[in-house]
């Protein structure tokens, strides 16, 4: 989409995965939609390094972001207490972006979305989106035109190669790391669940360490129970180096078909990286559809559209705050079943 308005200056908080976010706009999004005007992080030589590197201002004090003359926050501070600062920018009448897992308290993220709503302000991030990605839209559009019938059940994992030492960060917290590699890196395929398969009324987790210096765990799988019956198995591991981390490979089953999403590479030798199955008039499996996205969008960050919305002024999106409220109920859920090893029903 490309976007007409000039790029809307804002300001970055969080500058470690931030600075990360900040090099993407160039390289992975090529974006001008919006345009970095002030970072700060309340590590000073962190803010001032990445001033420079950027050539922009740099401040440790988020108030002094508050107060400049800077219509949008770009939050990558940690997951717990997100939606307090994410308040502060929504009161100072800023419109935020921020960054997955959105918070770690249902109550919290409760508030903040109904401030978002009473102010009129737009909050976003990457997981989950506003609107429907364009990956589970096309699962969406298959489901109506192939007439797929209800799905019963959805498999999902992430892996990525992770050789971590405890550091004394949140990353080592199970209170402000629940579960931790299903909260780090299988939150994308959660709120991929919940978009697809629906709300979720029972959690169960199990994790183990295979070689991490962290007092977290580096393995877990999550199941879901969806209200109308349908399960989610999602599994996350941070041992894995195989060429395809943080792939998000995704398996959903409807009565009548089988949908894919990044398996046999990324992409598969073909280019597609959705794929559905069908049976014959005869019962044999054929491929019914492809598709081709790259990148995969479920999870990234949508610059453009977040803009869009600004410039149009529209509400918060719904479906977002839906999905994020879903999400942090369900990372709840995780945290009572890692402590306990019990199921928990919502
Ligand atoms: N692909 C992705 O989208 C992706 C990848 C990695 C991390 N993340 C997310 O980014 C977020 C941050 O992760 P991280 O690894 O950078 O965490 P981190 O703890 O390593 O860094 C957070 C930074 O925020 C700063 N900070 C915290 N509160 C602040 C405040 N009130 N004012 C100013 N600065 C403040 C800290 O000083 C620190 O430098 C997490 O939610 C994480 O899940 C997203």
């Amino acid at each position: 989409m490309s976007t007409p308005s000039a790029p809307l200056p804002f300001a970055a908080v969080g500058l470690r995965f931030g600075r990360n976010a900040l090099l993407w706009l160039k390289s992975r999004y090529q974006t001008r939609a919006v345009e970095l005007a002030l970072v700060c992080d309340r590590d000073a030589e962190l803010a001032r390094k990445i001033g420079e590197e950027f050539g922009v201002p740099w401040t440790t004090d988020l108030d002094a972001v508050l107060a400049a003359p800077i219509p949008v926050v770009a939050l990558f501070t940690p997951p717990a207490g997100r939606a307090a600062l994410v308040s502060r920018c929504l009161r100072a009448g800023k419109d935020v972006m921020t960054t997955k897992p959105f918070e770690t308290d249902s109550a919290a993220t409760a508030a903040v979305l109904a401030e978002a709503r009473q102010l009129g302000r737009i909050i976003a991030s990457n997981s989950p989106q506003p609107g429907l990605a364009p990956d589970l839209r096309q699962f969406k559009d298959w489901q109506t035109a192939f007439g797929l019938g209800r799905p019963v059940a959805l498999r999902a994992d992430a892996t990525g190669p992770y050789f971590e030492q405890a550091d004394g960060s949140w990353y080592d917290d199970p209170k402000r790391c629940p579960a931790a590699p299903l909260f780090r890196i299988a939150i994308y395929l959660i709120h991929d669940a919940i978009s697809l398969l629906g709300p979720v009324e029972q959690v169960f987790v199990t994790t183990s360490r295979i070689r991490t210096g962290r007092p977290t765990p580096d393995q877990g799988v999550l199941t879901l129970r969806h209200r109308d019956g349908a399960l989610s198995a999602i599994t996350a591991s941070l041992c894995v180096k195989d060429g395809q981390s943080w792939r998000n490979a995704l398996v959903i089953n409807y009565e009548n078909g089988t949908a894919t999403r990044n398996l046999g590479g990324d992409p598969a030798p073909d280019g597609a990286n959705l794929r559905l199955i069908t049976a014959a008039p005869g019962g044999a499996p054929q491929i019914a559809a492809t598709a081709r996205l790259h990148p995969v969008w479920s999870g990234e960050y949508d610059w453009e559209s977040f803009a869009a919305a600004i410039h149009e002024r529209r509400p918060l999106d719904e479906t977002f705050a839906t999905t994020a409220l879903e999400g942090v109920r369900v990372i709840e859920a995780m945290a009572l079943s890692e402590q306990t090893g019990q199921p928990v029903s919502l």
